[in-house]
């Protein structure tokens, strides 16, 4: 479906003469990181200017995420906040949208406590967006009411990246995996893939605009391609269309699952000059056991397989999601945990605290395991990680890494700073001119969090 506004000039006229400015605020994963990019792509058609500070916008929007439970005492807590100032000024709307309003129970408990939300929409109503915004702006009518995730992919959204050099692109929206502890099946719908000229005509413009780092976004990008009828066209044949494309230095891509992670995309990705040597392999947990209670797909030992066979490309590293206290994991299998990221020493692991989520098969495990020890194993993984670090870091000393500059450092003002292919931070003198421009960069220290290098051409 094409993406068209047709309200647009309708509102453009009051929005320019009133000056309405906007704000997003978003919570969650990339993904919703990209919908936010689009949000702001629609609302700056329609006459709106970005402010920055959140006591001055006109109109505010929330975007949501509901992977776990606190996200929504922070929204509850922020619409509070600005109820005053939605019922006493003039000309200030307030929008939520995204993963967390595709609940009904939270639908029904803005509609009660929070009646003065303008619009509500969930994950997959943008092509409604500008309809909604326009009834409430002009005809002080509210839209606060549900919408099932449809199948429809929306295609032309206008958009606007923060960034002038890296962009993201969703290629598949939607999950059918349903680990057992995971709301997003839920709220975000089936997997639906992108046509793949719509994704490479996307990435030529961006490539055209002077952008030149991609990151291909899905919530498990690798089985891109297996709801297409004929089944012909696969994630690896759409990595190499990419690498076509004259102006992209960088592909990345988040996240591939483990399971669906297959032989062709690991060739591809040998064969490639631009896809980066940094691959994002959530492993959830370490131990078999409770890979299964999560249905994952996988063992441990499939996992380390696959990593095996990862290791051997050049210079590869590997960044992962672990969730730590899922329902009743014994210290055996913890241990298990530790054990893989030792073995396949992440640079980079993202971890989270189980949270139950209503109407997940998790959510129904009687679970005997305190919040303490759960709070004590993720502080037990943290110090393993730290621990790890500094020696996978030390590795890249004396090596040369191809870098984007990507501006100012923003903690030492004199250093630019950039990521190496392995997505490392790295900081070094360099002068504006560099900015946007790929460079060569000689490491020559290492800071836990960052490297040091200087510039060799
Ligand atoms: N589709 C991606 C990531 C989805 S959500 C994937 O499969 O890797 C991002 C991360 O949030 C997950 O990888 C998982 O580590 C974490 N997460 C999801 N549900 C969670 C829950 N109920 N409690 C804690 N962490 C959770
Ligand atoms: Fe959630 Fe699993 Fe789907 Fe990732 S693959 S979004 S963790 S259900
Ligand atoms: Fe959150 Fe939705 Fe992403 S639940 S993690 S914003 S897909």
């Amino acid at each position: 479906m094409r993406f068209t506004n047709s309200y647009k000039d309708k509102i453009k006229e009051y929005v320019e003469k009133n000056k309405l400015t906007y704000k997003i605020d978003t919570m969650g994963c990339q993904m919703n990181e990209n919908d936010s990019n689009k949000y702001a792509g629609i609302l700056e058609s329609m006459g709106f200017k970005k402010e920055l500070d959140e006591k001055k916008a006109n109109l505010i929007l929330f975007n949501t995420c509901c992977v776990r439970e606190n996200a929504e005492n922070t929204l509850f807590g922020r619409l509070g906040f600005l109820k005053n100032r939605r019922i006493r000024e003039e000309n200030v709307y307030i929008v939520v949208v995204g993963c967390m309003t595709q609940q009904k129970h939270i639908l029904d408990k803005i509609k009660i406590s929070y009646p003065f939300v303008d619009v509500v929409l969930g994950t997959n109503a943008m092509s409604i967006f500008p309809k909604k915004l326009y009834d409430a702006i002009l005809n002080h009518k509210k839209s606060i009411e549900y919408i099932e995730v449809g199948n429809e992919i929306e295609e032309e959204v206008p958009i606007i990246y923060d960034d002038k050099y890296k962009a993201s692109v969703s290629i598949i929206y939607g999950c059918n995996n349903f680990c057992s502890y995971c709301i997003v099946p839920y709220v975000r719908g089936r997997e639906r893939s992108r046509a793949p000229e719509d994704i490479i005509n996307d990435i030529k413009s961006l490539a055209k605009k002077g952008y030149k780092e991609i990151m291909l976004l899905g919530q498990n990008v690798n089985s891109y391609g297996n709801d297409f009828k004929n089944k012909k066209y696969t994630f690896a044949m759409l990595l190499k269309e990419i690498e076509k494309i004259d102006g992209i230095e960088i592909i990345r891509f988040m996240s591939p699952h483990p399971k669906d992670f297959s032989d062709d995309v690991i060739e591809v990705i040998k064969q490639s000059k631009k896809i980066a040597r940094q691959i994002h392999l959530p492993l959830q947990s370490g131990s078999t056991h409770i890979l299964k209670e999560m249905n994952r797909k996988y063992t441990k030992e499939q996992y380390m397989k696959l990593v095996d066979k990862l290791k051997k490309i050049p210079d590869v590293s590997f960044s992962t999601d672990i969730i730590v206290g899922f329902p009743n994991e014994s210290e055996e299998d913890f241990i298990e945990t530790l054990d893989v990221v030792k073995k396949v020493g992440f640079d980079q692991i993202y971890m989270f605290i189980y949270s139950k989520r209503t109407g997940t098969r998790a959510a129904n495990i009687d679970d005997k395991v305190s919040a303490s020890t759960k709070v004590e194993r993720l502080e037990r993984l943290k110090k393993l990680y730290e621990e790890i670090l500094p020696t996978l870091n030390k590795k890249m000393i004396g090596k040369e890494y191809n870098v984007l500059v990507e501006g100012k450092s923003k903690n030492n003002k004199e250093l630019y700073t950039g990521r190496t292919s392995q997505n490392k931070v790295v900081i070094f003198k360099a002068d504006d001119k560099a900015v946007g421009k790929i460079k060569k960069i000689k490491i020559e220290s290492e800071h836990l969090w960052y490297l040091k290098g200087k510039i060799i051409d």
